[in-house]
């Protein structure tokens, strides 16, 4: 069906709204390729493996408009991938997108990060802002070594950490991202700080775009996180890597110095505050695991 500047197409009609099935990959994955996203056909199959979506189809099959969600327990969950196709933009498309997610997780708390693009859309389905999400990346230069406190040590993590892991990443977020975690496990490489008084930190590195990512990095404070980020950095010297960050000027500064430049920033936005956690020991999230599953 062919559209001009005069005749917007009417979205009831011209509009299919359905569940993603991994058949849609290829055309979703071409979406976010046009937008220059770095996604693989791999990253989006993982995605969709962790979670569910909903897919806008023309009528010849064309898939024009993306959406995915991660259920994190039972009372909250993130959206991304939330894309419509140039030609579709403006008419209504990603508005009944969020609709449809929103119907499928009711009285759920919703997480997501937005482009500048996205704002909006989110802002008129409830979402309102709580912070900024920096992108760095690039090709790792040289990374001196931080050391950790004494006492501490970092080691490679055994599925026998999985439980300690979720509990201190759920504590950080407020999600329950097990699924995630145990996936992370199988498919990157895990590290964890610990001491005598148990866990202080953890992280992941994988395969994601362009290269590597590392993410999620949790831990009690800098002192336990910087160590784990320098360390993963280190090991992808020469490579592509990509890091997510809560704004924090002194872990940008370091990644400016290690080659990881700050090339983009989004905003993370939920639909609903949770309290705060005023004990000493809370922990904290240095890096995301990604912008989409947050
Ligand atoms: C963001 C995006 C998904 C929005 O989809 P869309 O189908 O164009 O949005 P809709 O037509 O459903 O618009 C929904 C609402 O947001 C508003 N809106 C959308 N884009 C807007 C913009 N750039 N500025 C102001 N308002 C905007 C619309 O006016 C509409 O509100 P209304 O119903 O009260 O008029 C789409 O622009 C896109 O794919 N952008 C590129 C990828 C991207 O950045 N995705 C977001 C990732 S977090």
């Amino acid at each position: 069906m062919t559209q001009t500047a005069t005749s917007p197409p009417v979205l009831h009609t011209q509009i299919t709204f359905r569940s993603m099935q991994p058949e849609d990959l290829a055309q979703a994955w071409q979406l976010s390729k046009d937008l220059a996203w770095p996604h693989r056909l791999e990253d989006w199959e993982q995605m969709l493996a962790l979670g569910n979506g909903f897919v806008a189809t023309t009528a010849d099959g064309s898939v024009v408009g993306t959406l995915l969600w991660w259920q994190w327990g039972t009372q909250a969950a993130s959206m991304g991938m939330i894309i419509v196709s140039p030609a579709w933009q403006g008419h209504g498309v990603g508005k009944h997108l969020m609709a449809l997610a929103r119907q499928a997780l009711p009285g759920y708390r919703l997480h997501l990060n937005a482009t500048s693009a996205g704002v909006p859309l989110y802002e008129k389905s409830g979402f309102h802002s709580t912070g900024v999400v920096m992108q760095h990346q690039g090709n790792v230069s040289t990374v001196p070594l931080i050391p950790l406190p004494e006492g501490c040590r970092m080691r490679p993590m055994g599925a026998a950490d999985l439980g300690a892991i979720c509990a201190m990443d759920q504590a950080a977020l407020k999600l329950d991202r097990s699924a995630l975690l145990l996936r992370l496990m199988e498919d990157g490489r895990g590290i964890l700080v610990d001491s005598e008084k148990g866990i202080l930190g953890f992280s992941f590195c994988r395969k994601f775009g362009w290269g590597q990512a590392t993410g999620p990095i949790v831990a009690l404070d800098q002192t336990f996180a910087l160590p784990m980020l320098a360390y993963w950095a280190g090991t992808c010297a020469g490579q592509f890597l990509r890091v997510d960050i809560p704004q924090d000027e002194t872990v940008a500064g370091l990644l400016d110095q290690w080659g990881l430049l700050r090339v983009g920033s989004v905003v993370s936005m939920v639909t609903e505050e949770t309290e705060n956690d005023t004990s000493a020991q809370s922990p904290t999230c240095f890096a995301l695991c990604s912008q989409a599953l947050c």
